[in-house]
């Protein structure tokens, strides 16, 4: 596990944006796996900036996202597909039948899990999977107790994930219950895995993601077992180690 010490949230910011630009230029047919949550945000302003001028276009990359809400609309602003068309699709040049979202409308919703693994498998896997970290340790919306083999799945969202997420909503009780997220494994099958982490509140769990005990108690620390993994972490995230 590579770390990337950066100084603050935007040095992050720009340093994962020069990978990701460096990943396109050397394969534009790149497949990049996305994350929402406020940690890729100014990551996602600089990739718009890169392709405003023109040091990169999208035209032929596909995406996926880690994961999607049960229960809310693609129309609501909560929404994982809302804030990716808000954040990034929208801005830049990508071809919106190839960006892929979970979706948590559907009635069959194992049948959407496998039909994401598929889809994930005819691409030929992830090039770059960008993670956030959640405070318990989740990945995606892997949380605490998932098993490591876990493929694309539906969770129940941990009260303390649900808690973290409702600054976003109206109120605790909007907060979705249910999401669908790739699986620990599905992760781990990406070829180059990019975790970004940023602020004090996240020094205990990046602290125990890059040295506590690889348990399925704590989701993020499988990135142990990946041979290529890049933390990039800011001086408040890293304060702990
Ligand atoms: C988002 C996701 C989550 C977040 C994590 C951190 O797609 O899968 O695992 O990355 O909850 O969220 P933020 O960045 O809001 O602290």
């Amino acid at each position: 596990m590579e770390i990337i010490k950066v100084k603050d949230y935007q040095e992050m910011s720009n340093e994962a944006c020069s990978l990701i630009v460096e990943n396109i230029k050397e394969k534009p047919k790149s497949v990049l796996g996305l994350a929402t949550g406020s940690t890729p945000e100014g990551l996602y302003q600089q990739l718009i900036r890169k392709y405003q001028q023109k040091e990169v276009s999208f035209q032929q990359a596909l995406t996926f996202n880690l994961d999607e809400y049960v229960g809310i609309t693609i129309d609501d602003p909560n929404s994982y597909y809302y804030f990716m068309n808000e954040k990034l699709f929208n801005h830049i040049d990508i071809q919106k039948s190839n960006t892929y979202i979970p979706n948590g409308m559907v009635d069959n919703l194992d049948k959407e899990c496998h039909d994401y693994e598929q889809l994930i498998r005819h691409a030929k896997y992830i090039d770059i999977q960008l993670l956030g970290l959640g405070l318990n340790g989740h990945i995606g919306f892997n949380e605490p107790g998932t098993s490591f083999s876990s493929r694309t799945h539906i969770v129940d969202l941990d009260e303390s994930t649900r808690k973290a997420n409702a600054r976003f909503f109206d109120s605790l009780n909007e907060v979705p219950t249910k999401a669908i997220t790739m699986g620990i494994d599905t992760i781990m099958e990406s070829k180059k895995i990019v975790l970004l982490v940023s602020g004090e509140k996240k020094a205990d769990a990046v602290t125990r993601l890059v040295n506590g005990a690889v348990s399925e108690e704590f989701p993020a620390s499988i990135l142990q077992k990946h041979n290529n993994v890049i933390v990039i972490a800011d001086e408040a995230a890293l304060k702990k180690m």
